[in-house]
Order: structure tokens, then sequence, then C-alpha cells
């Protein structure tokens, strides 16, 4: 395996992404593990991400100078080939002429980290800082205009270092050059396979589990489908799911879950129907995250009160993805700081008293979907647009009534309908109504009418993180805007959100 060291960069996942996409195993680790450590663990390879701060600042973080020494490969990525350079001779300085963007990069050396990238390459720049100087210990294998060292190699030491980024799209040859370096210099063969990793999961799940019985809280998302599909596959009659109908579910989706779950798995499966609980428990609130709050105690109850009633159970299956374990620093070598407040309202406390099982802790969100398709899971699951715990509380702003829900529910349908039917649901990371606490005026036939907003909202986002609104095509919005207003009671006018994250959210609660 490869060891991605994280120095705080937004693009730490991305390059293990990319490192697991050359079929090499790949995680992230704390930028401060220690050389015994690293010793212990034996990586293939060591890359070192970028990061926010600049090397020569006290208290920016480092890297242990020992893992130099291994003599196991080591890519340098910005910070990364910063901090390399500083450790074995060169050195860093801020420079007027900071790079962010697409920069041509001129090959001076091919041999290895660079073979088969064409001369004139080009990359993608972000930084202030930048290698001055280095001393005879490296070679140049790139510059930019404005860049002398762009991408550097120690003589002696497997060291490399890139000041451009590899694993963002925008850099064109970005794939090959990490194919190179764990392939070629990391000597890598590339033989990681999701199939494996599934028939692995299953058999380890049974060695786990033995005699006993499993529960899995079922969504409807890709994810808990495809933790089911795996406890299925590994022991089918010892598994129960249970899926809590809260009342905030899309149109027609419990109903869509139970006739999937029961086609494609059959196994015991409760369904408990909580909807007037969780209405009694939103009357008169508006403060969002007092409705995340109500709503996440009460799915805790209904859950409760449905596992007790199975008889033996050991175990909770849960679908935690690898991101949520580097998020929450859970991971062994994990990164200490806790990046994002998890505000996951689906999660379980610990008090339940089960063992935990988490099949999908070592994977990306892309990785758990192909597995889904492998396990023969169908599409419509597979590639099914997150949803929110707290289900459509949160996208009916203000209190939550049944007449809202149902309004809300008939828009959001049309919504997603029409997006699907125009073919652009797959490219779309996320596509929804949303209620707002807004009415207006308006004229239907010869009438004067006071009625209800609703804003469509539909974004395009690799990690969440960050997400541009969705460039819709104009006669797509057309379609949705009159039929929602023809065929939803009570709505008088629609409009579409054109706010990205930062500064607005995905949500609007
Ligand atoms: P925001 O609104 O923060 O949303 O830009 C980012 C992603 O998280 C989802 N989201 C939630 N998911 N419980 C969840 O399970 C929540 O309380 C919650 N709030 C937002 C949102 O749908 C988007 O995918």
């Amino acid at each position: 395996r490869v060891l991605v060291l994280d120095f705080g960069s937004q693009l730490a996942q991305l390059i293990a992404r990319r490192v697991r996409e050359q079929h090499v195993y790949c995680e992230i680790v704390r930028h401060d593990i220690t050389a015994d450590r690293l010793r212990e663990l034996e990586p293939m390879g060591i890359i070192l991400s970028g990061g926010p701060n600049s090397v020569y600042e006290p208290g920016a973080p480092q890297c242990d100078p020992e893992l130099f020494e291994l003599g196991i490969p080591v890519l340098g990525i910005c910070y990364g080939m910063q901090l390399a350079c500083q450790a074995l001779g060169g050195e860093v300085k801020n420079v007027p002429s900071r790079e962010y963007g697409r920069a041509h990069c001129l090959v001076e050396d091919d041999s290895d980290l660079f073979a088969g990238v064409r001369r004139d390459t080009e990359v993608w720049m972000s930084h202030g800082d930048q290698v001055t100087a280095i001393d005879e210990d490296f070679t140049v294998l790139a510059h930019t205009s404005t860049c002398p060292y762009a991408a550097v190699r120690h003589k002696r030491r497997p060291v490399y270092g890139l000041q451009f980024h590899p694993e963002v799209t925008h850099t064109v040859e970005g794939k090959t050059l990490l194919a190179n370096f764990v392939r070629e210099v990391c000597k890598c063969e590339g033989t990681w396979r999701l199939g494996d990793f599934a028939e692995e999961t299953i058999n380890r799940i049974r060695e786990q589990v033995g005699s006993d019985r499993v529960i899995c809280g079922l969504s409807g998302g890709v994810d808990s489908s495809v933790v089911a599909a795996l406890l299925a596959r590994a022991i089918g009659p010892q598994l129960s799911c249970i899926l809590v109908d809260n009342g905030l579910l899309r149109k027609d989706e419990e109903r869509a879950v139970v006739e999937e779950f029961s086609t494609h798995f059959k196994t015991d499966l409760h369904v408990v129907k909580g909807e007037d609980r969780f209405l009694a428990q939103l009357a008169g609130i508006v403060d969002p995250q007092e409705k995340r709050r109500r709503i996440g105690h009460e799915f805790i109850n209904c859950f409760k009160e449905e596992a007790d009633k199975i008889e033996d159970a050991k175990y909770l299956a849960q679908g935690t993805l690898y991101p949520d374990v580097i998020e929450s620093g859970a991971s062994a070598d994990g990164p200490a700081d806790t990046i994002k407040l998890h505000h996951n309202v689906g999660g379980l406390p610990e008090e339940l008293g089960f063992d935990l099982i988490e099949p999908l802790r070592d994977l990306f969100k892309d990785e758990v979907r192909q597995l889904g398709l492998q396990l023969g899971l169908p599409e419509e699951i597979v590639w099914r647009h997150p949803f929110p715990g707290p289900g459509l509380a949160v996208r009916c702003l203000g209190e939550v009534t049944r007449d809202k829900l149902e309004m809300l529910r008939e828009a959001d349908a049309i919504v997603v309908g029409e997006i699907k039917a125009a073919g652009l649901y797959r490219s779309t990371s996320q596509a929804f109504a949303v209620l707002l606490p807004v009415q207006s005026v308006g004229v239907m036939g010869d009438s004067r009418t006071y009625d209800n907003a609703v804003c469509v909202r539909c974004v395009n986002t690799d990690d969440f993180m960050t997400a541009d609104w969705s460039h819709l095509p104009h006669d797509l919005l057309s379609r949705i805007s009159t039929r929602i207003i023809n065929e939803v009671k009570g709505v008088n006018r629609v409009v579409y959100d054109i706010s990205s994250k930062p500064p607005a959210t995905i949500e609007w609660e």
C-alpha cells in the first residue's frame, strides 16, 4: 500500500482516490506519523500532501525528517515538496509571482517520473510559496515560466517533489505522473481490486459474526443498501433490517425501498411507521438545529424499540465511509483535527449496546457505488442522490406540517422526475425542491392568488464540501416551473437557487 501524509490539504482524499484508481491500496495518515511507525507499516510509497501553511512558519506542520532515510519512495506535492526540499537542502520562500491556475510546464528529464509525459504539458498550480534554491543533490525534472523547480528528484534518495497538483484533472497528465510514481518508482503491482474486496469482506463478516444475528438500518441510500447487500451475501438468514419511516421521506420512497429490498435480498425487514411521532415532535419548531436534534432523538427511540424486538441481536451494521473515518479523526493514524463537525442524524449512539460492523470503512463513495453494481444492486439505488437524515424537514423551512410536506413532496418529485427525463440525473450531484416560508401574489385565470413559493436547488460537486449550482438548460427549468405551478396546489411561484457553496450551503437549513 501507499500512504498519504495529510498536511491539511482539501486534496488529500483526492490523492488517495487517484492512487486507488491505479489499483494500489492507499490510506491517509497523520502528517506527524513517526518514521518508526512507518517502518512497521512498511508502505511501498509515501506521498506528502499539500497544505495551507508555509513550511518556514513557526508551528507549521512538519513530518518526521527521518522518513526520508527509510529508503521508501517519497513524493512531495506542493507543501509536501517544499518540506522535502527544506529537509534535504533547499530554500523555500514566498514569491511575488504566486501562481494559481493553469501553467505550462516544460519537462527537462523524462526518465522515470515523467516517462510518457509530453515535453510541454499543462499543470495546475496553487501556491504562494515555492522552492527558490536547491543544492546539487537535486535534479530538476521540470519548470514553468515562473517556477524554476516545478518538479525535482533527489539524486541519491528516492525522493521526488512536484510544485503543482497531479491529483486534479486540470493537470492534464497528472494520472500518468501518479501512475509512474506508484507503479514504476514504488514498484506496486496494482493488484488491488474491489471484486477481491467484496469477497474478502464477506469472508471476514462470516468469521466475525459466526452464528449471531446482525441488525442493519436501511435508509434507501446507497451506503446502507450496499452494507445490507454485503451482509445478505455473507450471513443471509441471520440479518434483520430496520427501516424507520419518519414521514419525512420523498414521494413513494418507503414503498420503493421495501420493493427494491424484497426483490434483492430476502431477509427479515422491519418497517417502523413513525410519521405521527416525528410530526408530533416537530410541531411548533422552527429552529433548524432543534429540528435536527428532535428528529435524531426520535430516530434513535424508534430504532431502539424495534431492535429490542429482535431477539439475540449482537451486531449493528453501519455504512460508515472512509471520508467519515478521516473527518472524525477516528482512524488509527488519522489526522488529529476534526475537520468537519458531523451533522449526521442517522447515526446511532454506542449505548444501544451492539458491536459494530462497518464494512465500508475503507471505501470512498465512488468505490461504494462500484461495489453496489458488482453486488447486483439496481442502478436506481446505486446512483441515488444523497438525502439528508432529517429528510424533508430541513427542506420545509419553518414549522413542518403534514400539508406543507405534501406540497413539498409533489414539487420535489417533479424536479427529480424532469431531471431524470432530461438524462441529467447522473451528472448532477443533488437536485431537490425546497418549500420557502414565503407567500406571494400571483394571478391564475382571472383570480388573484396569494400562495407559496418553491425553490429548485441543483448542485454539482465532488465532495459536498464545496459545490456549484447546476447550469441546467432553460427549457428544463421552464418545464419544471410550469409543472409545479400547474400540478402542486398551493404553489404559485418557482425560483431557481444560483448560489454556490461556500458561501451558501447545499441545503437551506
Ligand atoms: P450542506 O447543506 O451542509 O450539505 O451544504 C452538505 C451535504 O450534507 C447533507 N446534509 C445532511 N446529511 N444529515 C445528513 O445526513 C444532516 O443533518 C444534513 N445536513 C446536510 C446535504 O444533503 C448535502 O449532501
